[in-house]
């Protein structure tokens, strides 16, 4: 049973961008977002509900990368032609918030490597502000899933992906992960980088006159961090 008074984004949602994709808009998933979005969600729930949604996206991320033919022998004595993953990934999150989806990624990839960037939004401009970037060396020749739970403007995320490019990361491989996304930050992120690949766990409305994205949930990392 629904209540048909309450305000509900429609399932089919939004057209996307070319380059972005939503995860399965099950009821499952309806169901986990409305406890992070209903502001009466204490602190311990809302991490817990955010950690489900953020493992389902990580593994939609992990659906989006190549693999390549491999058999092996199975205790039958038959061969499985099956797949194997082809080539290194890591994460990169953009702190605060993006640090919240780090143990998802580390509970389907184990040690794998994870760099930060900590870029920050003018609480009246919504323009970001990068103060630091570590990464690993290596960055280059690895796949990056990015991560960070909130696409409002786009502006953070494009900024990472600014300096993720001018450490020699090739658009084409980076998967952009976040659980809920604004239609002006997807329209933005497709005009500067078609070829990064965006994955949303919901598609709301549209920004307020605050660069919240509304219905939303809020400041995501003052909800997770400090409730
Ligand atoms: C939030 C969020 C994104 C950004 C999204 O972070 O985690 O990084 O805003 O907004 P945008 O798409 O308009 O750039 P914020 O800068 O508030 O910092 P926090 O991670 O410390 O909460
Ligand atoms: N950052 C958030 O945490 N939420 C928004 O709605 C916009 C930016």
């Amino acid at each position: 049973m629904s209540n048909s008074a309450a305000v509900k984004a429609p399932v089919t949602g939004p057209k996307l961008p070319p380059n972005a994709t939503r995860l399965p808009q099950t009821q499952q998933l309806d169901a986990l977002l409305t406890i992070i979005r209903d502001k009466e969600t204490p602190r311990s729930d809302f991490i817990f509900y955010s950690d489900r949604i953020i493992r389902l996206l990580v593994e939609e991320g992990l659906n989006h990368l190549p693999t390549l033919e491999k058999t092996v022998m199975t205790p039958t004595g038959l061969p499985y032609k099956g797949v194997s993953f082809q080539g290194r990934i890591c994460g990169v999150s953009i702190l605060r918030a993006g640090e919240a989806m780090e143990a998802g990624l580390r509970e389907c990839c184990r040690s794998v490597r994870i760099g930060k960037i900590l870029i920050q939004r003018d609480e009246e401009t919504a323009q970001p502000k990068l103060f630091y970037a570590k990464l690993p060396e290596d960055i280059a020749e690895r796949w990056v899933l990015l991560l960070d739970p909130m696409l409002a403007t786009g502006g953070s995320a494009l900024r990472a992906i600014e300096v993720l490019i001018q450490h020699g990361v090739k658009p084409e491989r980076i998967l952009f992960l976040n659980l809920i996304a604004s239609p002006e930050g997807l329209d933005n992120m497709y005009r500067n980088f078609p070829q990064v690949r965006v994955i949303s766990g919901w598609v709301d409305e549209k920004l307020d006159e605050k660069s919240y994205i509304i219905p939303g949930l809020g400041d995501y990392g003052d909800r997770y961090y400090s409730g």
